[in-house]
């Protein structure tokens, strides 16, 4: 897909994306569920579920924003961290996990570290995305499972239709009337960062995961990518 001139690229886009995600940190929560009709509480859970990991076991969630993936590792007695690179989205977070400001390209987790990581609506928000897969095949430990949400397009026409017409003209109204208006107009807009779903599962195929796979939920409006990291 051919990405807009003006969605920035690199270095400005990552200003862009921490600046954009400092401001609406405060209601992010409220527009989340609001938008997603609450289906996003159920798309988490679905991927810790879908982790299958033993009690006590260590979760890094990358992109934590506000923590949400976190509680819902804590209420699986998981044992999560969060890490994210907007002190707006730490200070908004509510959440008993322990939180790290990072970049989740660059992770301050030493090499086997991990048994499981998350990250929840953010692949389309990092400027390489095969540095992020890079490592999180370097942190998790041989056997640890990935979950990773992101949006999707539904491949029902008139579903797809209706989709285009919700994500790409309402919830940018939603989001202008709650929260604010361009970082919700970005929001469709920076679908147009995420590859293909068969490129994604290349890509984690290519750092080391096996048994790959991709769920969708919600009639296909959102895709969940999860792996076993090779022994
Ligand atoms: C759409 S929010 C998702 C938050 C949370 N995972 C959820 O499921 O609600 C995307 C998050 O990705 C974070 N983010 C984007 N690029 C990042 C990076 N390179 N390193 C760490 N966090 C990043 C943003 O700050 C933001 O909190």
């Amino acid at each position: 897909m051919r990405i807009d001139d003006d969605l920035p690229q690199g270095e400005d886009k990552a200003i862009a994306v921490e600046h954009m995600f400092d401001q609406i940190a405060p209601r992010y929560d409220l527009v989340n569920r609001l938008m997603t009709f609450r289906m996003d509480v159920g798309w988490r859970r679905r991927t810790v579920k879908a982790l299958d990991l033993t009690p006590g076991s260590a979760v890094l969630d990358l992109a934590c924003g506000t923590g949400d993936f976190c509680n819902d590792l804590l209420r699986y007695g998981l044992e999560p961290v969060g890490l994210d690179f907007s002190a707006g989205m730490l200070r908004a977070a509510n959440t008993d996990a322990p939180l790290i400001r990072a970049d989740a390209l660059c992770l301050p987790v030493p090499t086997n570290h991990v048994d499981g990581i998350t990250c929840g609506f953010a692949l389309r928000n990092f400027t390489n995305l095969g540095e992020f897969f890079k490592e999180t095949s370097r942190v998790l430990k041989p056997g640890g499972r990935i979950g990773l949400l992101d949006v999707a397009e539904p491949s029902n026409p008139l579903l797809r239709l209706g989709h285009s017409i919700y994500f790409g003209k309402i919830v940018p109204k939603i989001g202008a009337l709650l929260s604010d208006q361009n970082a919700y107009k970005y929001l469709p807009k920076s679908v147009q960062y995420l590859p293909d779903s068969e490129d994604l599962l290349t890509q984690l195929r290519a750092v080391g995961f096996s048994d790959v796979d991709r769920i969708l939920l919600s009639g296909g409006i959102t895709q969940l990518f999860v792996g076993t990291l090779d022994d």
